[in-house]
């Protein structure tokens, strides 16, 4: 197995950076990445300009397009806030938890004919700093801060980017395709769109 250098990013900055230089290839390694997102030690200075709360709902700001190769995105979720089922339309999905806790559930893809209650295939809490990867060839997921006391942050790059995604009913298996849209970009927030959205289900 080739065996993987990790570099430490010093910060966002830096994580930013070596990003941007390992999506120049179109070979991408998944373990690299995942250890280097890993690699950053979450600093609060260093992202809170792009943590933007909403009472209601988990909000997703965009913090670097990636020459058009990924979207960076952090992933602000109240308390007990959490995603429906979800797909990633052929990206890769890697998830950092920059503060506190996130419960991932990951679920079977729904057999087309029976629609009946989706299978589950794993349940985790990831703990501040570790990243997780999912594809669709993997399954599906929901994501959610397992917290009814505390907030908490994520860190997501999704590669290539895309706009829509399939969400799943639990029960059905039924999928509707949603808008993924974005509270805020740079730091500066978007003109609320009244769109059915991913972070409304
Ligand atoms: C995820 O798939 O990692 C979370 C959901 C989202 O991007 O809105």
């Amino acid at each position: 197995m080739e065996h993987t250098e990790v570099m430490k990013p010093e910060t966002l900055h830096d994580l930013i950076k070596v990003l941007h230089k390992i999506f120049e290839s179109d070979n991408i390694n998944v373990e690299e990445v995942q250890n280097i997102m890993e690699a950053y030690d979450s600093n609060r200075k260093e992202w809170e300009k792009f943590a933007k709360f909403d009472p209601y709902r988990y909000t997703r700001n965009l913090v670097d397009e990636g020459n058009g190769k990924f979207n960076l995105i952090i992933l602000c979720w109240g308390e007990g806030h959490g995603s429906s089922i979800h797909d990633h339309t052929n990206s890769h999905c890697f998830m950092k938890v920059l503060q506190g806790k996130l419960k991932e559930t990951q679920f079977e893809w729904p057999d087309k004919k029976t629609h009946g209650e989706m299978v589950q295939k794993s349940e985790r809490i990831l703990e501040e700093n570790r990243c997780a990867y999912i594809n669709d060839s993997l399954g599906l997921h929901r994501v959610e801060n397992p917290s009814h006391a505390e907030q908490s942050v994520s860190l997501h790059l999704y590669s290539p980017p895309f706009e829509t995604c399939q969400t799943f009913d639990q029960r059905t298996g039924h999928k509707n395709t949603v808008q993924m849209t974005f509270w805020s970009k740079f730091g500066q927030s978007t003109p609320r769109e009244t769109k059915v959205s991913q972070e409304n289900n």
